[in-house]
């Protein structure tokens, strides 16, 4: 987390991706900057100390589940060397309407 004056100005932040046994060695990860703060390297700051906290706990792979439209989400996540899958349709829902997902991995070797 990284705040000024007080206020949070960014995060990152995982959970596991699901409960099952199989799935112990991946997590879902969230990243956010505050609007007035993008474009001046936070999130792959941010990022970059999440994953090294992943990989030093044995996390093989990091997923993110992004909003299709969110073109800057997902250029920053191809930056960081997340690979694409593919686009599932309809759900999500937020403001009256559908969302397409993508999802986004990067596996530690
Ligand atoms: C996505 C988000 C976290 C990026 O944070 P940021 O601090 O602006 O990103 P950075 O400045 O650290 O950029 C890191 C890299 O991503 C690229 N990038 C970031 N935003 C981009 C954009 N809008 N278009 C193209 N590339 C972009 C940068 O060019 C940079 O590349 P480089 O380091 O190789 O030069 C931020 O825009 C955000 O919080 N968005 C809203 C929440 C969100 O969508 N979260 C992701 C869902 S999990």
């Amino acid at each position: 987390m990284v705040e000024r004056d007080s206020v949070v100005t960014g995060y990152a932040s995982y959970a596991p991706f699901r409960d099952k046994a199989a799935y112990a060695h991946t997590v879902e990860h969230s990243v956010y900057v505050a609007s007035g703060h993008r474009a001046a390297g936070m999130g792959r700051m941010l990022m970059g100390a999440l994953m090294d906290y992943a990989r030093g706990r044995g996390i093989h792979t990091m997923i993110g589940v992004l909003d299709a439209d969110n073109e800057a989400s997902r250029a920053f996540h191809r930056r960081l060397g997340f690979e694409e899958s593919a686009v599932l349709r309809e759900v999500g829902r937020k403001f009256d309407r559908w969302l397409d997902i993508v999802f986004v991995a990067h596996h530690f070797s």
